[in-house]
């Protein structure tokens, strides 16, 4: 006999079954820890309002905390024939206390249950990834003041433009980070908002206490209108896929320029021999793989907003299955960004840049707008000194010599690091996520 929460006597076919469960038994076990918490909130809210008696609770209690344990080691499974990680949570109670076990679900439907998990989930997500963001964060500034007076080319159009630095290089992703995690920040308050007590989508005709499971489940507010509450089934799961996609096209594009910076015919940066990897045929390569990875990953990673509106537009109001499909979107989607943060740290620490990379004559022509600016220093007009100097490239006379100096705020010669970081430390206090 099967083991769904809904069966009625009837056996569902087979083939059913495993299409409309899919990947719920692999993917739930994510879920599982938040599962056990939620029904533990829930619980205690049905004890205050008289639906369990304290000893009931008192029961249930030490049951979940035994499921939470066999979570934790690592063995909680869902069963074959369990549709998913609520009916496996259910049906452990149920087998273990019999009618005790059945009464934990008054006044809860799966359709809750899973968006409160899921916020849970999220919300913990989101805790994780702004911590790999930091450290990348912070190991981004750190290279910044560290080869503040290196210089570089600069490019527009992928043609060498003004100088700049990797002062400048590392410190713009650093103060990038900081935009997406403006965004990070705003999908964690959007999560932080207790669905539980919406129930199927319209609430119930039982006192719940929802300021009580909010407390307990350490919410910033209720979800207050339960239609609301459904609705954000989607619209959670959106606001943490643009940060997501916000995160990669920051990074994807960092892999980029190290690609293409590791290159013979730049030669800017280069990783210990061990980071790289070789070529099956070509003996002298040393291949910039992981960047590759990683930006493949992230551009990838940037689709995924697309897919969750294709999934999600136009549903009707209220639960629908489809809903299930954003698990298999965005579970693995979280992962894979904190992976290529982290991966992305770890080889920045390692990265070598060269010294005196603008003594090739390849560049002297990064220098024109210095030389124009010299001379309307001296009092010549800026398109007077502009056509000067753009003669003297043309007939081949142009040379530069001089130091550059850049002194204005956040340029080459003041980056001004100590704000960016200021920036980003005040964004996670006034957030709560630097405490945690
Ligand atoms: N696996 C389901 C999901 O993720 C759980 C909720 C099922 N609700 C239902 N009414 N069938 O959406």
């Amino acid at each position: 006999m099967s083991k769904q929460l809904w069966n009625k006597g009837f056996e569902p076919d087979k083939s059913i079954e495993s299409f409309t469960v899919g990947n719920d038994r692999e993917l739930d076990l994510r879920l599982a820890r938040y599962d056990v918490q939620g029904t533990m909130a829930h619980i205690k809210m049905l004890e205050k309002i008289g639906l369990l008696s304290r000893a009931e609770l008192e029961i249930l209690l030490p049951a979940l905390e035994e499921i939470s344990r066999l979570i934790e080691e690592g063995n909680f499974k869902i069963e074959e024939g369990v549709e998913d990680v609520h009916s496996q949570v259910e049906f452990l109670l149920t087998s273990k206390l019999g009618d005790i076990g059945k009464k934990i679900h008054s006044g809860r439907s799966r359709n809750d249950q899973v968006l409160v998990d899921l916020k849970l989930f999220f919300r913990d997500e989101l805790k994780s990834l702004s911590e790999s963001i930091t450290k990348l964060f912070s190991k981004l500034l750190e290279l910044s003041e560290k080869h503040k007076d290196k210089l570089m080319p600069g490019y527009t159009h992928l043609q060498i433009a003004m100088p700049s630095s990797f002062g400048l290089w590392f410190g713009a992703y650093a103060e990038t980070l900081v935009d997406d995690m403006q965004l990070l920040v705003a999908a964690y308050n959007i999560t932080n908002q207790n669905p539980l007590g919406s129930a199927a989508g319209y609430g119930s005709s039982f006192p719940l206490d929802r300021e009580m499971t909010t407390e307990l489940l350490e919410f910033e507010s209720p979800h207050y209108n339960v239609v609301a509450a459904q609705m954000s089934r989607g619209k959670t799961e959106k606001a943490v896929a643009s940060v997501i996609a916000a995160v990669a096209s920051t990074l994807g594009h960092l892999a980029m320029d190290v690609c293409l910076w590791m290159c013979g015919n730049f030669n800017f940066i280069s990783f210990p021999d061990e980071l790289t990897t070789g070529s099956s045929i070509m003996p002298h390569k040393k291949n910039p793989d992981v960047f590759e990875i990683i930006r493949g990953k992230c551009n990838r990673l940037q689709s995924i907003p697309n897919e969750i509106s294709l999934l999600t537009t136009n549903l009707p109001l209220g639960y629908n299955r489809d809903l299930q499909l954003l698990k298999d979107i965005l579970f693995p989607a979280t992962t894979e960004l904190k992976e290529c943060l982290d991966m992305a740290t770890f080889m920045l620490e390692n990265i070598k840049v060269k010294d005196d990379i603008l003594d090739n004559p390849l560049y002297r022509y990064l220098f024109t707008v210095e030389d124009v600016n010299n001379l309307v220093n001296q009092g010549i007009p800026f398109r007077d000194a502009y056509k000067k100097i753009g003669m003297e490239v043309q007939n081949g006379t142009y040379s530069h010599s001089g130091e550059i100096k850049h002194t204005h705020l956040g340029s080459i010669g003041n980056p001004a690091n100590d704000k960016i970081a200021e920036k980003m430390q005040k964004l996670l206090d006034k957030s709560g996520l630097s405490k945690l």
